[in-house]
């Protein structure tokens, strides 16, 4: 029987394997292809792939019988050219593992074999192998297509790994570790006029650089100073010439919280102030505001649980616990809406950041990962 770190170069093949074939949101069609070969010939044998397009979960017994908890890892790559020179570079000119979830499906896997040869818990542990992490939500798809409805599971665990956090230190939050991510466009109609004449319309350029300029007052004077909110407008479209005093405008943003009353709070003062300015100028606004990812809000039984495990793992002077949240978005919030869990953080130590074009998953976190889940199964379901 493997030891976990005898694991670790079967791992680091995986991972290689996975990085130069990477593949995107719902189309992770030969990714799921090879995590179901490996997870068959580790003897894992009950087998789901209904839940998304693509992704696959798999079912492992323990040799008594007892609760259900779930460890989940993302597959999905990212729409960006790599720039490593390493002999397992991405085949696929524009596609690449810049986030580390093929790092992250190795781990799992190396888990899920090592869970599978020892089988020496009391229940079941479901490996969730997720799609389209990236932009497309596939955590919200197989949750709404029934992932913790048909089988009773009471705890998801998720790990991400940090690049320019320290090597193999573990990073526990109790509450919100990563922000929500919405998305706002607003359609200005003026009245479109000679650029000679602005007189006898209504200028939808003027309006949009209000709107903008009254967008920054959400952060500034409607937010607890104490709490955390992004309003950012990223593009403004409108006009084709010089002459001409375009009929319409088009601002596109992202807001970003960690709390839903603030959340709310952003979405009713987008509204509020774009379509009071667009009537002082005489002219509409209609705005489309789109909740994309909510919030990663862990568990605090769940992050207790963590944060023993990974002492087990690391020790406690590896250990960060309740460090400030990001303001970036991870759809395993989707999973942590349906049922308690906790996602942590695996520092991956110096290196270019994730979604940079020279990231690279630093293999050296491989086998931590491996020991800090296998923990929390022994946590959870130690006999
Ligand atoms: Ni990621």
């Amino acid at each position: 029987m493997n030891t976990i770190a005898r694991l670790k170069t079967d791992m680091i093949t995986w991972r290689h394997h996975i990085h130069a074939h990477p593949e995107t949101a719902f189309e992770e069609t030969n990714t799921t292809k090879f995590i179901i070969e490996k997870l068959q010939s580790f003897g894992i044998t009950e087998l789901y792939t209904d839940f998304a397009p693509t992704g696959v979960v798999g079912i492992i017994k323990g040799n008594q019988d007892g609760r259900w908890i779930a460890l989940r890892a993302d597959i999905d790559a990212l729409d960006i050219i790599e720039e490593n020179k390493i002999e397992y570079c991405s085949t696929i000119h524009g596609k690449m593992h810049a986030c580390g979830h093929d790092g992250h499906t190795a781990m799992l896997l190396g888990t899920a074999k090592y869970l599978a040869e020892h089988r020496d818990f009391a229940g079941t542990v479901v490996v969730i192998f997720q799609p389209a992490e990236e932009n497309e939500g596939g955590g919200r798809v197989m949750v709404e297509n029934g992932l913790f409805d048909r089988f009773p599971i009471e705890a998801v665990y998720g790990i991400h790994n940090q690049p320019n956090m320290q090597l193999n230190h573990f990073y526990i939050t109790h509450g919100a570790i990563m922000a929500s991510y919405d998305v706002f466009e607003i359609k200005i109609t003026g009245l479109g006029a000679h650029a000679a004449a602005p007189h006898l319309g209504k200028d939808s350029i003027l309006i949009a650089a209000q709107i903008v300029t009254g967008l920054q007052s959400i952060v500034s004077r409607n937010t607890d100073p104490l709490s955390s909110l992004v309003v950012s407008v990223t593009q403004i479209h409108s006009g084709d010439t010089w002459n001409v005093l375009p009929q319409q405008a088009v601002i596109r943003g992202t807001v970003r919280t960690l709390n839903s009353q603030v959340q709310d709070m952003a979405e009713t003062r987008i509204k509020q102030i774009a379509t009071g300015i667009a009537s002082t100028f005489e002219a509409k606004a209609e705005i489309d505001y789109q909740r994309r990812y909510p919030a990663t809000i862990n568990y605090q039984a769940q992050a207790d649980i963590a944060i023993t495990a990974a002492e087990k793992v690391v020790g406690q002077d590896r250990l960060i616990i309740d460090p400030l949240p990001s303001m970036g978005a991870e759809d395993f919030a989707f999973m942590l809406q349906k049922i308690p869990g906790v996602y942590v953080w695996l520092g991956a130590g110096e290196g270019a950041n994730l979604h940079n074009p020279a990231y690279n998953f630093n293999d050296e976190v491989l086998t931590t990962g491996v020991e800090y889940f296998v923990e929390i199964v022994n946590q959870e379901l130690g006999k």
